[in-house]
């Protein structure tokens, strides 16, 4: 018997950051939106825990005990006292160390897998701790559509979205370190007084209201300038896809993943091609959210 989970990407149309905090992590207000590009967890018994990945960016998945699918496994395996072993397959189509969450969703994707082949029956509220314990943004990408997220992202509270809004990514050659990324933030942030990190109020309505012109106006990122300085060619690809027509620009998450923000699903095919031919990333995709979260198929 086996059983497959389909896991969402994220892009985070806001991310304040605060100041460390004395265990290393940051305080965030992170606005979250699941968009459609998708991973495939599958499970299956096994002898013992295996791994293995297939997708573009395959290579470069750790099929060890560190990929967050495996550790996952362990965990709930450890909760309910019974063997880990489990052939865990992941179909990757979410770029790798992207900024979008593709690790989040193989462990999201990983524990309800897991929970449905073993007969768990573990509650939403233990899957939400579960993934909590396994990464910052492995809880979103167990609940998908828009969340706000708080604390180190991981504490969620869903959001209203009153439409679909579409998305072109460009992704980069390589990835980005998520820790990198936050030290080069407090690198900069030397000597700087930082606030506490809030969500924008007019964000927030303009994903209720379904206003695209508006949350293009409010979309931010505070680690975009870490990325940026650790990747400067990223600012090319950001004037390449502000030149090619999308409303807005920004770096996803830790990047290195490039996100624009159009008005509409024909807008996304224009805004690729020319993102294509600028020369200026690797590959693009096009995608809408919000979408739901870790799914049985
Ligand atoms: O929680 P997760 O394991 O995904 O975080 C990866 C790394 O990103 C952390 O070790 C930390 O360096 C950084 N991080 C942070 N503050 C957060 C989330 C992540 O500094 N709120």
């Amino acid at each position: 018997m086996s059983v497959t989970v389909r896991v969402p990407a994220k892009v985070n149309v806001q991310l304040a950051v605060g100041a460390a905090r004395p265990d290393g992590f940051h305080d965030l207000a992170n606005v979250f939106l699941a968009v459609g590009l998708y991973d495939e967890v599958t499970v299956t018994e096994a002898d013992e825990l295996r791994v293995t990945c297939t997708g573009p960016d395959a290579g470069q998945v750790p099929l060890d005990r560190t990929n967050l699918a495996a550790r996952a496994a362990l965990l709930l395996a450890g909760r309910h006292g019974r063997s880990p072993a489990v052939h865990i397959h992941i179909a990757k189509d979410i770029p790798v160390a992207g900024g979008m969450a593709g690790g989040s969703a193989d462990g999201a994707g990983a524990l309800v897998a897991c929970d449905a082949l073993w007969g768990t029956n573990a509650s939403r509220e233990e899957l939400l701790d579960l993934c909590a314990e396994l990464g910052s943004d492995v809880p979103f990408s167990l609940v998908g559509g828009a969340a706000l997220g708080t604390g180190r992202g991981e504490r969620l509270r869903p959001l209203e979205v009153g439409g679909t809004f579409h998305w072109v990514f460009a992704m980069a050659d390589g990835g980005l370190s998520t820790p990198a990324v936050f030290r080069e933030f407090d690198r900069l942030a030397e000597g700087v007084d930082i606030p506490g990190p809030t969500a924008s109020d007019d964000l927030l309505a303009a994903l209720a209201k379904g206003d695209v012109h508006t949350l293009a106006g409010t979309l931010s990122n505070d680690l975009q300038p870490a990325a940026l300085s650790l990747r400067p060619s990223l600012a090319d690809t950001l004037e390449a896809g502000r030149a090619a027509g999308a409303l807005a620009g920004l770096v996803s998450g830790s990047g290195p993943t490039t996100a624009f923000l159009v008005e509409d699903a024909e807008a996304a095919s224009a805004v690729a091609k020319a993102l294509q031919a600028s020369g200026t990333c690797r590959s693009v995709r096009t995608a809408a959210g919000p979408v739901p979260g870790a799914t049985v198929i």
